[in-house]
């Protein structure tokens, strides 16, 4: 895993952002893996500020998000469907019938997940994942205990998930109990995974995905076993890591050939 620490929000926005510029350059039809959250906010800024001075084209690329609350229609303010629109699709030039998220009114679950499965695997699999952390450590929404191989399927919230998402609610008692996320092995394959945390509330967690074991009870720490994962932490959500001074060390001193920005 890389463990990229930089200054700022805005710092990890813009370098995020590099990635994506990078790989729709290398790769214009690329299948992009979508997060929703605070985190990626930023980010999604940045693409639309790329777009808008031409250094950044979707018209081939193909989106599946993580995740979307169960009973939350598209058109819910607080649906994923809507934050995706809001913050990024309205935004930039990505083909709306290749832009794919869970559907929270799914009559059949098990069936919409696996063909939410199959049309990943239609598209050629995910090229470049974004991801934010839970202060639980889950990814997506794969809470504590999730299996690390588990597909795309129904699972429930944990209350401090609750809490944390209370803010887009109103309350935590509003927040829907049940989402729709792809699983942990889904994320695993793929190509490349993008994780962003911001401030000290994810310190305890990107410290237990960094370097504490590989265990369900943190889903984001079975990254350590992805072949390609890079890690953009602020200096507050680097706080608990306990070789942050090496990983600073290690970005400072990379051959040029491995700088993305
Ligand atoms: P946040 O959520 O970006 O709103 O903190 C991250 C996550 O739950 O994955």
């Amino acid at each position: 895993m890389e463990v990229i620490i930089l200054k700022d929000a805005q710092a990890l926005a813009q370098q995020g952002a590099v990635y994506f510029q990078n790989q729709l350059r290398a790769k214009p039809a690329s299948v992009l893996g979508l997060a929703t959250g605070s985190t990626p906010v930023g980010l999604y800024r940045e693409l639309i500020g790329l777009f808008k001075a031409d250094l950044i084209d979707f018209s081939q690329a193909t989106s599946f998000n993580l995740d979307e609350y169960a009973g939350l229609s598209p058109e819910h303010p607080a649906s994923y469907h809507s934050f995706m629109r809001e913050e990024l699709f309205a935004h930039i030039n990505l083909p709306s019938d290749r832009r794919h998220l869970p559907d929270g009114l799914a009559a059949d679950v098990p069936a919409h997940c696996a063909a939410y499965e199959a049309a990943i695997q239609h598209a050629g699999g995910i090229d470049l994942q974004l991801l934010g952390i839970g202060s639980d450590g889950h990814i997506g929404f794969n809470e504590p205990s999730s299996s690390l191989r588990s597909r795309t399927r129904m699972k429930t919230l944990t209350p401090r998930t609750l809490a944390d998402n209370a803010r887009f609610f109103g309350s935590p008692s509003q927040v829907p109990r049940h989402v729709i996320t792809m699983g942990v092995g889904t994320i695993m394959e793929a190509r490349h995974c993008l994780v962003l945390a911001l401030g000290t509330a994810k310190a305890a967690a990107v410290s237990a995905m960094v370097e504490g074991p590989v265990t369900a009870n943190c889903p984001a720490s079975v990254l350590q076993m992805h072949p390609q994962c890079t890690l953009l932490i602020d200096e507050a959500a680097a706080a608990e890591l306990e070789r942050r001074d090496y990983y600073r060390w290690v970005y400072e001193n990379k051959p040029a050939w491995q700088r993305i920005a």
